[in-house]
This record gives structure tokens, C-alpha cells and sequence, in this order.
């Protein structure tokens, strides 16, 4: 089963972005960008401006987590603006099948996320529509917060609704080298990782500690 880490940069230094991707880029399988606007979650981080800047200028593909309200409308144009992946949340859209299939349209991977108070089973039907399925690992909105091992049973269910399709099921919340052979042990195999890495004195040492950790 190949495996992915993608580096937040939640918790990095946003005065000098370019120099904290660099750092990680060579190592990291995708740049994952939070997306945050002060409505769906507590926490503002960027608008659509400089998102896609950040996206533009990316060494390497970026997977876009979308914690945004207006879910339904902006997708799309995070496709389109060069996202490999776009993630949305079930919880903020009005018609999640028909995001989905819009950003598969713009040519992205379309994600969709659950809250940890979301279940699964309600999505389950949408799977063709499905390449990625996000489970959060803590509530979203804030890095550096504790990974909750109560989500592994969706982890698990989300790994058995897959089967042999080629969907990834990515984890994020709390991912560190305490934790991620937990999430890898569940079914996880595209680990989010913002605080652990970012907070580290050496960033891409600490992306390859946790593949290694993740495919052991
Ligand atoms: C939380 C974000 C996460 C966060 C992860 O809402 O979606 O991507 O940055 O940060 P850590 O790894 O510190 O939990
Ligand atoms: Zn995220």
C-alpha cells in the first residue's frame, strides 16, 4: 500500500512561507493548505487570494483542505487554481456529490472531510464520487491539538467502505511519531502532520522519521 505524508503548514512561520515549503518540499509527498475563514471554523488563515498564490508557487502538488462556509461556490476554483486535491466538508456543503464531481471537472482529486461528530455511514453512498476521504483526527480549526483515537473506528470502517478502490484515506489531527502507526494500523495511508513537523528543529527530518514510522 503506497503511502503519503503531506506536511500542514498550519503551524509554520506565514512571514516566510516560501522558505518553510522549501524546507519540507523535497521530502513531502503533497503541500496540505488549511484553508480557514472565520465562519465554518473559529480560525482565519487565508482567502482565495493568497491561497492561490501559495498554490501557484508550490514546489510540489497541494492538497487543499477546505474549512470554509462557502464550500459549494469556492471548491471549484481551488481546482482550478492548481490544487491537486481539493477537500471539502461534508458538514458545510448544500449538494456534496455535486461539489465533488466540480472539482474532478477543474481536473483535482475531490476530498471529502468529516468532522468528528460526522458519520461515515452517511456519505458511504457517494463513494464513486469519492478519491480521498479526510478523517479528523481532532476538531477542525487548530494545530497542536490531541490526537483522538476514538475516530480509528471510522478510520477502520472508512478502510473496508474502500475495498479495492484506489480512494485514499487520509488522517488529520495530532499525527506524530506517537500516533501515526496507530492511524497506519487502522487503514490510514495519506498522513497529515502540521505541529510535529513544523515544530520541529529539523522539519524534513521529521517528515522522513514519519514515513518510515508509517511504513514500518
Ligand atoms: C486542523 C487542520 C490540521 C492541522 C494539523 O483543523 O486541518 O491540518 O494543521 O495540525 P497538527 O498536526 O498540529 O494537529
Ligand atoms: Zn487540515
Amino acid at each position: 500500500m503506497g503511502i503519503r505524508i503531506t506536511p500542514s503548514i498550519l503551524n509554520a512561520d506565514f512571514a516566510h512561507l516560501d522558505r518553510e515549503i522549501a524546507k519540507i518540499a523535497p521530502v513531502s509527498d503533497l503541500l496540505h493548505l488549511d484553508v480557514m475563514d472565520h465562519v465554518f471554523v473559529p480560525n482565519f488563515t487565508f482567502d482565495f487570494d493568497s491561497a492561490s498564490k501559495i498554490i501557484s508557487a508550490s514546489p510540489i502538488p497541494v492538497d487543499s483542505h477546505l474549512m470554509i462556509a462557502d464550500v459549494d461556490q469556492l471548491a471549484p476554483a481551488y481546482a482550478h487554481a492548481g490544487s491537486a486535491s481539493v477537500t471539502i466538508h461534508a458538514e458545510a456543503s448544500n449538494d456534496v456529490a455535486k461539489t465533488l464531481r466540480a472539482i474532478r471537472l477543474e481536473g483535482a482529486r475531490a476530498g471529502l472531510a468529516l468532522k468528528p461528530g460526522t458519520s461515515l455511514d452517511l456519505y458511504s453512498e457517494l463513494i464513486d464520487d469519492v478519491d480521498m476521504f479526510l478523517i479528523m483526527t481532532v476538531e477542525p480549526g487548530f494545530g497542536g491539538q490531541k490526537f483522538m483515537d476514538s475516530m480509528m473506528d471510522k478510520v477502520r470502517s472508512a478502510r473496508k467502505l474502500i475495498g479495492d478502490r484506489s480512494i485514499w484515506l487520509q488522517v488529520d489531527g495530532g499525527i506524530s511519531l506517537e500516533t501515526i502507526e496507530i492511524a497506519r494500523d487502522a487503514g490510514a495511508d495519506t498522513f497529515v502532520a502540521g505541529s510535529a513537523v513544523f515544530n520541529s528543529p529539523d522539519p524534513a527530518d521529521m517528515v522522513t522519521r514519519l514515513r518510515a514510522l508509517s511504513q514500518k
